[in-house]
């Protein structure tokens, strides 16, 4: 794989030091080292606290070194921080002062914030460079960060670019770099026979759907079937959504985004799974075929569902999706979707909100979500609920009246799809960044990814599986 951001610049005695440093480390690490070091330091106030960082002169004016202050619990964005106040130039990590685990974290944490989209137009200054540190799998890491950077790509990308048509292009080049299976759906007599509600959510744009199914791995290995909400851009058809609503709904293909992040991150890691990626690629538009409140679908399963509000139609994607799912044998069913405002509003929109029926699956996500610092909340699939859902006509209304509960009714709407006996992870995200934080610019992002590649390591083990 070629180097993607990190620089292939030798160490030729030139870099700077990087040293994280904790303020118990502190006063040690001065004392090791020539007394302008302290001196230094005291004059600067500096205490390396987390997150601050302290450049040391040298004696003719150069940097001799930079210390970051950092807490040993949380690596993730030592680097990622630094590299958004450091000046251009080569720098390495004083590896020895940090443990392999977090430094791995670190070097993701600065792949991350050497993120620019530049489709448009290219960053301004180059961002520093860093020499490989010994000791940490690169290809590992490079893994992990080209994963999340084609998430934010594919996200950022505006929608008359990323159109159903293009996302399939970018499941396509996955699966040639990988050797992955592909088959996508795109005959309208197709997706009427067998995907009927994606068909309608996506029958007045002039960008056809696509349902993309992406497969990888030996047969015989655990089953992990990914499903993504891939609406490239919602504007709340019929039921239009006001401006200011409508603003970022470009993001709304972010489930499919990640999904394809997901798939990429399994494959180039050669985790032992078998996946199927499968995605929804529609335009929810406004024309005289779009689906109206008051049609009735059919779902893959033969439920009808009454739609009462065109607005919320990601969850009639996942519905033929999830029976789709349920098809292919899986041992585990994972969905993302960007579906719902009402998950928004009880997380906000930096947690990834989760619902689960599992409760060893719901437990086993909390530990990869800490430690990849990629923060999940379980909201309830409270059953009680179902009756919101209760339609006149049809099996299921789409979207329920009253207001209340959004994001737990959307998700038993899904249930009602989900393979029955089955473990079924739904994350409802914003996948996209409303504020810059380190490593985390503003747009797109890759909401629940990392903990979830650590769930399924953890689950699965690492290890080689390969192409089919
Ligand atoms: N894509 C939106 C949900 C969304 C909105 C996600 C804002 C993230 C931020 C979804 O298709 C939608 O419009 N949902 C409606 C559902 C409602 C009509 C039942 C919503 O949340 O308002
Ligand atoms: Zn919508
Ligand atoms: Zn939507």
């Amino acid at each position: 794989m070629e180097p993607i951001f990190l620089s292939t610049a030798k160490d030729t005695g030139g870099a700077v030091p990087l040293i994280p440093v904790t303020t118990e480390e502190l006063p040690d690490l001065l004392a090791r080292n020539p007394e302008l070091w302290r001196n230094w330091a005291e004059q600067n106030d500096f205490r390396a606290e987390s997150g601050s960082l302290l450049r040391i002169p040298a004696t003719d004016g150069t940097t001799a070194a930079v210390l970051l202050g950092h807490e040993p619990a949380s690596p993730h964005w030592v680097l990622a921080q630094a590299l958004e106040q450091l000046s251009p130039g080569v720098y390495r990590v004083a590896s020895a002062a940090v443990d392999a685990d977090a430094l791995e974290r670190m070097l993701v944490g600065w792949g991350l914030a050497s993120y620019r989209f530049e489709r448009y137009r290219k960053a301004g200054k180059p961002p520093p460079q860093l020499v490989w540190p010994d000791g940490v799998d690169r290809t590992r890491v490079e893994a992990l960060v080209a994963a999340q950077r084609l998430v934010r790509d594919l996200i950022n990308t505006p929608p008359a670019d990323m159109m159903p048509v293009h996302l399939a292009d970018a499941a396509r080049e996955l699966a040639e770099e990988f050797q992955a299976g592909l088959r996508v759906i795109s005959d309208d007599a197709a997706l009427e026979q067998g995907f009927s509600c994606i068909r309608a959510v996506g029958a007045a744009s002039a960008f056809s759907p696509r349902v993309i199914e992406l497969a990888w791995g030996r047969p015989d290995a655990p089953h992990v079937v990914l499903v993504g909400k891939g609406v490239c851009f919602d504007s709340g058809g019929l039921n239009l959504k006001p401006g200011n609503h409508m603003r970022l709904m470009k993001k709304d293909m972010g489930g499919a985004a990640i999904v394809l992040g997901l798939a990429r991150a399994i494959m180039a890691l050669a985790l032992p799974v078998r996946v199927t990626a499968l995605v929804g690629a529609v335009e929810n538009a406004v024309g005289s075929r779009s689906f109206r409140p008051g049609d009735v679908l059919k779902a893959r399963n033969g439920k009808t569902v009454e739609i009462d509000n065109t607005d919320a139609e990601g969850r009639l994607v996942l519905a033929d999706l999830l029976v789709r799912a349920g098809e292919c044998d899986p041992d585990l069913v994972i969905d993302f979707a960007t579906l719902t405002g009402a998950a928004r509003v009880a997380v906000g929109t930096e947690i990834a909100a989760f619902f689960c029926d599992d409760e060893v699956l719901a437990a086993d996500l909390q530990a990869p979500a800490g430690y990849w610092d990629d923060p999940v909340w379980r909201l309830p699939l409270h059953e009680p609920y179902r009756h919101l859902l209760d339609s006149r006509v049809a099996d299921f209304v789409n979207s329920s009246s009253g207001g209340y509960a959004g994001a737990i009714t959307a998700a038993l709407f899904l249930k009602e799809f989900a393979p029955a006996g089955v473990p079924w992870l739904h994350f409802d995200v914003m996948a996209w960044n409303t504020r810059a934080r380190p490593g985390r610019p503003k747009g797109g992002e890759a909401m629940g990814l990392r903990a979830v590649l650590g769930l399924l390591e953890a689950r699965y083990g690492q290890g080689a599986s390969g192409p089919a």
